[in-house]
C-alpha cells in the first residue's frame, strides 16, 4: 500500500474512489472550492434524497457522471459536529476504511485528516486514519488452502488543509504505516495455531526480522544455555512439553550512540496454555494459542520501529515456552529455584505466565535498561475487571505510569492503572519456599502482578495484562495487534 499527501488544492484529481465525509445536519464536509460542481451536485443530491444521513459510520457508495474525474464516491457519515471526538473519529475511519476495500477501487483520494477533531490534531488523525486503512487490508490466511480475496486498494492520496505542516502529516503516514505493519505482525503471530507458532518457530521469526533489518540483531538462547543461566523457573513450564523452551533477544540499535541505555521490552510467549498439571477445562481452550500475543507484540513493535529507524536503542526479551502436562511436567508443589535466587513453589501450573516472566525479567537487568515494560496474557481476572476494552496496567514508578495512561488515551489503545499496594503481597507467602506462583482466589491481576514486581525493584517497570485485549472470541475470533499502537508511540516520544 502507498500512501501520499494531496499537492493540489483541488480533490477534482483522477482517482478509482474519492472518500468523503458528511455531517448529520450540515452535510457534505468538503470545501466547495476543492470539488468539481457535477460532484458536489451528486453529492447534494444524494444526501437530499435521505438515502445519506450522516450519521457516524454510516457508509454510501455513490456513482458520477462519467465526466467526473473520480470513477465513484464513498460517502461516510460524521455524526454531530459538536461530537466529533477522537473515538467518533475512529469509528469514521474504521468505517470509511472498510467499505473502501469491498470496493474493487485501486486508488483512493481520502479527505477526512483534516476534519475538526476535539482535543486532536491533523497529524494524530492522518496516523490513526493509516491505521485503520492498514488494519482494513489485514486478511488472515496462512492457514487456509484457499486464499482470501485481497483487496484491489495498492494506493491512497490523503487531503490535507491546505495550512498544514507538511513534513509533520509525513511523519504521521509513516506512523500509521509502521503501526499497522507492527498490527498484523503480531496478528499473524496470535493467530496461527500452536502446532505452527512453537517457542522456536517464534525464534526463527525474531532471527529472520534481524536478517531483513540492519540495525537488529538477535540472539536465540536453547535450554541448555538458560539452565546454564540457572533460569530454573522458565525451565520448570516447558518441561512436560517436547517443544524445546527458548529465550529470545531482539536489540534494536537505533541511537547515535550505541551503548545508550535501551528501552526494554519483555513478551510472554507462550505458544500454548494447557494449564499443565492444572489442566484447563476443554470449553474454548483453543484460544490458548493467543497465549503468545505479550510475545506478537513485542515482536510488532519491533518491526514498526525498525521501519521508522527512531533515534532510540531498544531490547526485547521474549520467554517462549509450551505448557502442557506429561510424566515430565512441573507438578503443584515443586519449588524451582529462579535465576535471581528467589524460590518458588509452583502451587498452581496454570499460572506459568509470572514464571517465564521472572526469569526473562531477572536477565533483563544486564541491560542496564531506562524502563522496561512486560506484556502478557497473564490473568483471567484481567478479562473480568476489563473486558475487551482496556489492558491492565500496573507499576512500581508512578512517572511511567501515569505516561502510558496518558498514550492509551491518546492512541485510544487504552491501558487502565491497577493498585500495586505492598498489602497484597502477603498472599504470596510461602511455607515452604521464598514465594508462591499463586496468591489465591482475591485480586488475580494483582497478585500475578505483585509475583513480578519481586523480581524488578532494579529498574523502573511497567506490566501490561493484555489478556482482555489481545485478542477477541466470538464469530470475530482473531488476534487485535494490541498493545502495537501504544508500545510505538510510547517509543516514539522517548528522546535517544
Ligand atoms: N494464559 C492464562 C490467562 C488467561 C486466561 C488469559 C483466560 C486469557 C483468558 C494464564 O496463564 C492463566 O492460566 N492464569 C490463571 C492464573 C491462576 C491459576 C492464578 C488464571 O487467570 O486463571
Ligand atoms: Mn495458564
Ligand atoms: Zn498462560
Amino acid at each position: 500500500m502507498k500512501y501520499q499527501l494531496l499537492t493540489s488544492k483541488t480533490l477534482d484529481k483522477k482517482t478509482d474512489c474519492l472518500v468523503l465525509g458528511v455531517w448529520d445536519r450540515t452535510g457534505l464536509d468538503a470545501p466547495s472550492d476543492m470539488l468539481a460542481p457535477i460532484v458536489r451536485d451528486q453529492c447534494d443530491a444524494v444526501i437530499k434524497s435521505g438515502d445519506m444521513k450522516g450519521k457516524i459510520g454510516e457508509t454510501l457508495l455513490v456513482h458520477v457522471p462519467a465526466k467526473a474525474a473520480s470513477d465513484r464516491i464513498l460517502l461516510v457519515g460524521l455524526g454531530d459536529k459538536n461530537k466529533f471526538d477522537a473515538k467518533a473519529y475512529r469509528k469514521v475511519a474504521r468505517a470509511a476504511a472498510h467499505a473502501l476495500t469491498q470496493t474493487p477501487a485501486r486508488t483512493a483520494m481520502v479527505s477526512l485528516a483534516q476534519l475538526p477533531v476535539t482535543n486532536r490534531d491533523a497529524a494524530w488523525a492522518t496516523t490513526q486514519l493509516v491505521t485503520e486503512l492498514g488494519n482494513a487490508l489485514y486478511r488472515y490466511d496462512q492457514t487456509k488452502s484457499k486464499k482470501a480475496d485481497k483487496p484491489a486498494l495498492t494506493s491512497a492520496v490523503i487531503a490535507a488543509a491546505p495550512d498544514a505542516n507538511r513534513k509533520q502529516l509525513n511523519d504521521a503516514i509513516d506512523a500509521g504505516e509502521a503501526i499497522s505493519l507492527g498490527m498484523s505482525v503480531a496478528r499473524d503471530l496470535g493467530n496461527l495455531p500452536g502446532n505452527i507458532c512453537t517457542p522456536s518457530y517464534l525464534a526463527e521469526r525474531a532471527v529472520e526480522l534481524g536478517v531483513r533489518n540492519k540495525s537488529i540483531k538477535t540472539r536465540v538462547l536453547t535450554e541448555k544455555q538458560m539452565e546454564n543461566l540457572k533460569m530454573g523457573s522458565l525451565l520448570s513450564v516447558g518441561r512436560g512439553s517436547k517443544e524445546e523452551s527458548r529465550l529470545i533477544v531482539i536489540e534494536y540499535k537505533g541511537s547515535r550512540k550505541s551503548s545508550s541505555a535501551p528501552y526494554c521490552l519483555v513478551g510472554k510467549g507462550i505458544t500454548f496454555d494447557t494449564g499443565g498439571i492444572s489442566l484447563k477445562s476443554g470449553a474454548g481452550m483453543d484460544e490458548m494459542k493467543f497465549d503468545m500475543c505479550g510475545a506478537a507484540s513485542v515482536m510488532g513493535t519491533m518491526t514498526a520501529i525498525a521501519k521508522l529507524g527512531l533515534p532510540i536503542n531498544v531490547t526485547a526479551v521474549i520467554a517462549a515456552a509450551e505448557n502442557m502436562p506429561s510424566s515430565t511436567a512441573t507438578k503443584p508443589g515443586d519449588i524451582v529455584t529462579s535465576m535471581s535466587g528467589k524460590t518458588i513453589e509452583i502451587l498452581n501450573t496454570d499460572a506459568e505466565g509470572r514464571l517465564v516472566l521472572c526469569d526473562a525479567l531477572t536477565y533483563a537487568e544486564r541491560f542496564k535498561p531506562r524502563t522496561v515494560i512486560d506484556i502478557a496474557t497473564l490473568t483471567g481476572a484481567a478479562v473480568a475487571t476489563f473486558g475487551e476494552v482496556n489492558t491492565a496496567m500496573l507499576s512500581n514508578n508512578e512517572a511511567l505510569a501515569q505516561e502510558l495512561f496518558a498514550l492509551g488515551q491518546d492512541t485510544l489503545d487504552t491501558v487502565w492503572q491497577l493498585p500495586l499496594d505492598d498489602e497484597y503481597q502477603s498472599l504470596l507467602d510461602s511455607n515452604f519456599a521464598d514465594i508462591a506462583n499463586i496468591g489465591g482466589p482475591k485480586a488475580g491481576t494483582i497478585t500475578a502482578a505483585c509475583f513480578l514486581s519481586r523480581f524488578t525493584e532494579k529498574y523502573h517497570w511497567a506490566h501490561l495484562d493484555i489478556a482482555g485485549t489481545a485478542w477477541l472470541g466470538g464469530g470475530k475470533k482473531g488476534a487485535t495487534g494490541r498493545p502495537v499502537p501504544l508500545l510505538v508511540e510510547y517509543l516514539r516520544k522517548q528522546k535517544a
